[in-house]
């Protein structure tokens, strides 16, 4: 029989466009987690019989929604039931509360002369950010209780529905649901999966006191709160014994635990196991895609535009975290300190837009192109384009500049894991060199085969490119089908299951 499993995560794997004659087209969620999620599921596909909760983002998906999600499924063929809520809500706990005060929070992000300002306004977004919680609450338990009554009359109480919570949009999500099943939350494993680093207590204490304790009870409704590295589980740990006085318990060993458990937290008499899960990737399936003819289009014009030039490229969200403004300076600092690369190498940033809706990404943006455009003023000559800069989301394309790439550049000011640094070397025809920041998840992992760099630091990043475009080929080449084979160690099957696994055996659909 197969496993009963919900996911629930505020984007989803599908979203609804209208067509010109007014038909609803589905098309894939983008982002890592939705890779990860999506692809974890398939290979989990057999054994497995999901339902996915997410919210109703486009109007597409409101149409959808509101016909009770009937027919909405993704590529794969899950279930998808999307959400439909109020737009002002929506708007307040996505913008307001999820990207704009936890985001910033945990990527550490704030500009701390001036934000973040917890006032008024906050308290609705606040309230909104509960609502929003509610919804989704509500949606896991409708689907939950019924299963949760059968496997109670097949007294098969060891046999568990499973839930997969993801993200800090949902943090208040795990205990809302546990309330609402009541006895049947004994039948039933709630996991929770932070997708992004966690803020230490001292930075976390610049939420409202009230706020901070209610995003670290909510998660503490979960039976599993999954990290992807120990470095966020441990700030996790931390904020929980000391801003609730949670009961913490660590697991000991000299060595830090790359995955599994690394400790519990005891609270309002429960205990919630707290874990770490990095999240690699699918290498053969991700191989087997870049070997098709659109991403083969863009090798040969990418190699074409090169003109023989070494590449350091570098693919993201344009995102404040993923600190792309130091990356430029970096770069000009290796082409004014090491002036032998000038003519000889070219940077590819592609840097897809991100939260548009937000002004301090529109600004981030602009900043972006601005110093594009300098750099490319100051050194560009008849014959060179040192830099090439595209603000537009081309996936094909970007696989195509991984595959080709002597230099990943990937220099988060902090990041969850990153998906770039694992794909990168993956993809690689050549192998790559991967400048790395130590600040991202994807660091305890890769740490040994990369050139890790402090992202703040734009002399060290520049010096990091010198030594990377320097490094012989034999060098490289063995960097790179080591950092290949880390990446491919953890795929989102294994990551998926390990985390099915750690809320006890399944029950039936
Ligand atoms: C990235 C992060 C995830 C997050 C997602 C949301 O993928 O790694 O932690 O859930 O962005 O992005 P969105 O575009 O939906 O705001």
């Amino acid at each position: 029989m197969k496993q009963r499993v919900l996911v629930a995560s505020n984007r989803g794997p599908v979203t609804y466009q209208f067509g010109a004659d007014g038909s609803l087209a589905g098309q894939r969620g983008g982002g890592g987690m939705i890779a990860g999620v999506t692809s974890g599921l398939a290979a989990l596909a057999p054994e497995t019989d999901v339902t996915w909760i997410c919210a109703a983002l486009s109007d597409g998906d409101r149409v959808v929604a509101q016909r009770n999600g009937a027919g909405a499924q993704d590529e794969d063929g899950v279930p998808v039931r999307m959400l439909d809520i109020p737009s002002d809500t929506f708007d307040r706990a996505y913008n307001n509360v999820a990207n704009s005060a936890l985001w910033f929070l945990h990527h550490q992000l704030f500009d701390t002369p001036n934000q973040p300002q917890f006032g008024l306004a906050f308290q609705q977004d606040w309230e909104s950010y509960l609502a929003y919680n509610g919804v989704f609450a509500d949606a896991l338990a409708e689907e939950a209780l019924p299963a949760a009554a059968r496997s109670a009359e097949q007294q098969q109480p060891s046999g568990r529905l499973r839930v997969l919570i993801q993200d800090y949009h949902l943090c208040l999500a795990p205990r809302m649901l546990r309330e609402r099943l009541g006895d049947a939350a004994r039948e039933t494993g709630i996991a929770h999966f932070s997708h992004t680093p966690w803020a230490p207590p001292d930075y976390y204490r610049m939420l409202p006191a009230e706020v901070g304790r209610a995003v670290l009870d909510g998660m503490l409704g979960a039976d599993y709160a999954g990290f992807h590295c120990r470095r966020w589980a441990a700030a996790f740990l931390d904020c929980c014994a000391d801003l609730l006085g949670a009961g913490v318990a660590r697991t000991g060993g000299p060595e830090p635990a790359v995955r599994g458990l690394v400790g519990w937290v005891t609270y309002r008499g429960r205990i919630t196991e707290v874990a770490v899960q990095p999240l690699g990737v699918d290498a053969p399936a991700l191989r087997e895609r870049a070997r098709a003819g659109d991403v083969q289009d863009h090798v040969g014009a990418l190699s074409r535009a090169a003109g023989g030039r070494k590449l350091i490229v570098r693919v993201d969200r344009t995102e404040l975290s993923k600190n792309i403004v130091r990356g430029l300076a970096a770069y000009r600092e290796l082409l004014v300190t090491r002036p032998q690369w000038r003519g000889r190498v070219v940077h590819l940033a592609f840097a897809y837009p991100s939260r548009s809706a937000l002004a301090e990404y529109r600004a981030y943006t602009d900043r972006v192109r601005e110093l594009a455009r300098q750099l490319t003023e100051e050194f560009g000559t008849a014959d060179w384009d040192p830099l090439m800069l595209e603000v537009k989301d081309d996936y094909p394309r970007s696989l195509a500049a991984c595959a080709l790439a002597d230099v990943l550049l990937v220099n988060p000011i902090r990041d969850g894991m990153n998906l770039v640094a694992q794909e990168g070397p993956v993809l690689s025809e050549r192998g790559c060199a991967l400048v790395l920041s130590r600040e991202a998840g994807a660091a305890a992992t890769l740490a040994a085969d990369a050139l890790l760099v402090n992202p703040y630091d734009i002399t060290e990043t520049a010096e990091a490119l010198h030594r990377a475009l320097a490094m012989s080929d034999g060098e490289r080449r063995r960097r790179s089908a080591a950092l290949a084979a880390t990446a491919a160690a953890d795929p989102p099957a294994r990551w998926l299951s390990d985390q099915l696994a750690a809320l006890g055996p399944g029950t039936g659909a």
